[in-house]
């Protein structure tokens, strides 16, 4: 196992190097797809769902679309994809959306009302796919419910998807930790979690999340579902007692991020 590595500073944002993906099914029909970016020391990780209708978890940005595609391509032909999702509208969650919309002529963006109102009716080239509150919807063997969690990690329109029989939750920024890691781990997800909240709050990267009063029963939420995979945007994707994981990651999001401002 690898340690967590601090978070280097960006010296060069704008300039990123994009390395090649490593793809790693980490559960079974759930494909890892991980780009590393050394000048920020983080992983990038895009999830493809093989099922009668494959689903993309996280597009990328839009200047990795091309080695997300190759990847992508390795596993299944990219015009099949039928559903795209993410967590909130932020560039590495969805920078690539209408890329993916132009290579795959049946998929939709699948996303919460407040995503769908605020940002996608306006900016995906074809209408996304609305969901309410704890909707399901199925993709063949697959059914993965999506529950809005507004402001965790950050943004309005934040959700998760959880594929209930598998048990893998997709969560986005939860769990977010520097280095270049493994593709699954056991290990202590929440300690590396808390080593790099702590390297961002003293860099230009502080403040990656709020914490509110609303943040422990959103976690507790998603304990509740008791998830064996947390499938993470940044990091290794987990497997273990995810749910005391979760509740303890509230901990150390009180600790970091909770305190008032100096
Ligand atoms: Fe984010
Ligand atoms: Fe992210």
């Amino acid at each position: 196992m690898t340690d967590a590595p601090r978070a280097r500073t960006p010296t060069r944002p704008h300039r990123q190097t994009v390395t090649m993906p490593t793809t790693t099914e980490i559960a079974p029909a759930v494909h890892r797809i991980s780009i590393l970016y050394p000048e920020i020391n983080l992983q990038f990780n895009h999830f493809l769902v093989t099922d009668d209708e494959p689903l993309l978890y996280h597009t990328g940005m839009r200047r990795m679309f091309p080695e997300v595609l190759e990847a992508v391509k390795q596993v299944i032909d990219p015009g099949k994809l039928r559903w795209i999702g993410f967590s909130h509208f932020e560039v590495d969650e969805c920078g690539s959306l209408n890329d993916w919309l132009g290579v795959a002529p049946h998929a939709q963006a699948v996303s919460g009302m407040v995503g769908t109102l605020v940002n996608l009716n306006d900016f995906a080239d074809r209408p996304p796919r609305a969901l309410n509150a704890d909707e399901t919807f199925t993709t063949g063997r697959f059914r993965f419910r999506y529950r809005p969690t507004p402001h965790l990690p950050h943004g309005w329109d934040a959700g998760v998807l959880y594929e209930e029989t598998q048990q893998v939750l997709f969560c986005s920024d939860l769990f977010t930790h520097n280095g270049d890691v493994e593709p699954l781990t056991d290990g202590d997800i929440v300690g590396r979690a808390r080593e790099s909240l702590r390297d961002f709050q003293a860099g230009p990267l502080m403040d990656y999340m709020p914490y509110t009063p609303k943040t422990r029963p959103m976690l507790e939420g998603l304990a509740a579902w008791a998830p064996r995979t947390l499938a993470t945007m940044h990091g290794s994707s987990y497997t273990g007692d995810c749910a005391k994981a979760l509740l303890e990651l509230d901990g150390v999001m009180k600790e970091m991020l909770g305190a008032p401002a100096a």
